[in-house]
């Protein structure tokens, strides 16, 4: 058993930046980061368009970010949380520099670049890597604390709560507190009880549950399906962002590749495969307008036209500006045959961002006491029915901060919890047939593309839920039997996840956001948030 003041679940921005802030403000307070691979992995770390904060006040302003943010959203962004993120996102980005994030300039002021949704330009970036950067910066920071103890290839597997000290623990239970974690070394393969004063949830964001996505396979919901077993609350989980440009490949990538939407912020004009534009039947901001709209409008145009992608046109572009802004996608395209500046960039929709997950407070309290979130896992409200491109790395930065201050003054008062016990894994034995795990996630991932995609209906919900239900009934009977390993608990997220997708798409009766069900096409005039 271990015990640390404060146990960081996920090393992307969001849980480094936490951790990174606490382990130097309390240099007598261990610190123990989590992360289920390498360092280098995350969603972070694929980051291409950057990180959106009003920079430049002689032509953008705060009210015109939170402005864009609140468009997007469709109604349901939490109006408070919004502008603190905004204004309190500058700031956030200047302590990156200060860590030694590098962002692009020009004659000495940053390149600000331009994506779907936003009025001005204020996107920092480096490139086409700008999370990789950041991912570099603040791994190499995170080293100079002899306090924060950065761990790999360990996997959370479950929160410890009353629950394991046999209470009876329901949704409706008051003061669920979360005492830490049970984690899975995955290189000897045993299972430790951490114990953790305070528990902060940094886990990403879901897209695997999809066949096509631009998330790294990392990305499997843990956090939120932990949180749910639980019985923490969650939100807005129907929310689904599908990414309207990731590159078409008909040798099916996993991750698929993204075309960054500051391609199409760059000039890139969105056609048809025979040379069309149409992104003017859909909205006047034609190319660059959110990305609800862009990727529906990508998907209608396939299907009408029976086509497997649609096109972006850079032929018009300036090729040294574009290698220098996009040289990974311009290599990439290359190694496929394609040359950016002469023929048009196959591109798709894929699952790209989950706008739903934990709900927390302002300062990124969880309904568990003791458990914090931020980061793609959590649902703080700045996102609403549709996240504006960029806005999740500064989202990240901002509640990893405010999380920061907020367990800086309580921590004092918290302590361990007596008489946890150790992991039981009796009565299960080692997997004998791995075919069982692997033909359930591509089930999993078939049902959730065909039937909870970007276009919803009542009767694909409710098939999908009835298939899901049965991979869920089969999954729960091989984990009760099975030694614990990685591909079994990500399965079992996944379906998590899934479910609750699922069943918050069915609750929703309207489109609204990234929510579109062709039963009920119209927006129903009482807002409200879908919490399970
Ligand atoms: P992540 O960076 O995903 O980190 C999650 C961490 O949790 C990882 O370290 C992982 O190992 C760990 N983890 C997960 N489960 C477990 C477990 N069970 N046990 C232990 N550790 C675990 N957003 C923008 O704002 N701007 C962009 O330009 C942008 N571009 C994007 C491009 C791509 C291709 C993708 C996929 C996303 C992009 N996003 C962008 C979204 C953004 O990158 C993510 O939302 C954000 O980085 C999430 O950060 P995070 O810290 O919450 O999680
Ligand atoms: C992109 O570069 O298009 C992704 C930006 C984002 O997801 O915010």
């Amino acid at each position: 058993m271990k015990k640390v003041d404060v146990l960081v679940i996920g090393s992307g921005v969001a849980g480094l930046t936490f951790a990174i802030k606490m382990a130097e403000k309390h240099p007598d307070r261990q610190i123990c980061v989590l992360t289920k691979t390498n360092k280098e992995e995350s969603n972070t770390r694929y980051a291409q368009g950057g990180v959106a904060a009003v920079w430049n006040f002689d032509t953008d302003s705060h009210e015109k970010h939170i402005e864009d943010t609140l468009d997007a959203g469709d109604g349901l962004c939490d109006t408070d949380v919004v502008d603190i993120v905004v204004k309190e996102g500058p700031v956030r980005v200047e302590e990156l520099i200060e860590w030694g994030t590098r962002f692009d300039k020009k004659n000495e002021n940053y390149d600000l670049g331009r994506e779907g949704g936003h009025s001005e330009n204020r996107i920092l970036h480096y490139k086409d890597l700008t999370g990789w950067e950041i991912q570099r910066a603040l791994n190499e920071k995170a080293k100079s604390y002899p306090n924060l103890e950065y761990i790999e290839h360990y996997f959370a597997i479950d929160l410890i709560t009353q629950h394991h000290l046999g209470r009876w623990v329901t949704r409706l239970t008051p003061n669920i507190e979360c005492y830490g974690a049970y984690a899975l070394d995955t290189d000897t393969h045993e299972i430790e009880t951490i114990l953790a004063k305070v528990t902060v949830l940094a886990t990403g964001g879901a897209g695997q549950v999809y066949k096509t996505t631009t998330n790294p396979s990392i990305a499997t919901g843990d956090g939120m399906a932990m949180v749910y077993r639980a019985k923490g609350r969650m939100e807005n989980m129907e929310f689904v962002q599908f990414h309207p440009t990731s590159l078409f490949n008909p040798a099916i990538e996993n991750p698929a590749f993204l075309v960054s939407e500051a391609v199409r912020g760059f000039g890139a004009i969105l056609k048809t495969p025979e040379g069309k534009e149409f992104m003017q039947k859909y909205d006047p901001r034609k190319s660059l307008a959110p990305r609800d709209i862009v990727a529906r409008a990508i998907d209608n145009e396939m299907k009408m036209r029976g086509q497997d992608y649609m096109c972006l046109d850079c032929s018009h572009l300036d090729k040294d500006a574009f290698i220098g802004h996009f040289p990974t996608i311009y290599d990439k395209c290359k190694s496929l045959g394609i040359d950016p500046m002469k023929d048009l960039i196959p591109v798709v929709p894929a699952a790209h961002y989950i706008c739903g997950g934990v709900k927390t407070d302002q300062v990124g309290q969880t309904s568990m006491l003791n458990l914090y979130a931020c980061g793609e896992c959590s649902c703080t409200g700045l996102h609403g029915a549709n996240r504006l491109a960029s806005n999740s790395l500064l989202e990240g930065l901002v509640f990893g901060h405010r999380i920061y201050e907020e367990v800086s003054q309580k921590i004092e008062g918290i302590d361990y919890a007596e008489g946890i016990p150790n992991w039981d894994a009796t009565g299960t034995t080692d997997p004998k047939e791995m075919v069982l795990i692997t033909q359930s996630m591509k089930e999993l991932k078939e049902i959730m593309s065909s039937y909870v995609g970007i276009v919803r209906t009542n009767v694909r919900l409710k098939r999908a839920f009835d298939r899901l239900h049965i991979l869920y009934k089969e999954t729960e009977e091989l984990y009760s039997n099975t030694t614990i390993s990685p591909q079994l608990c990500e399965l079992r997220n996944l379906i998590t996840i899934a479910y609750m997708i699922t069943r918050s798409a069915a609750t929703r009766r309207e489109s609204r956001g990234l929510h579109y069900n062709t039963d009920y096409p119209e927006q129903q005039p009482f807002l409200e948030m879908t919490l399970i």
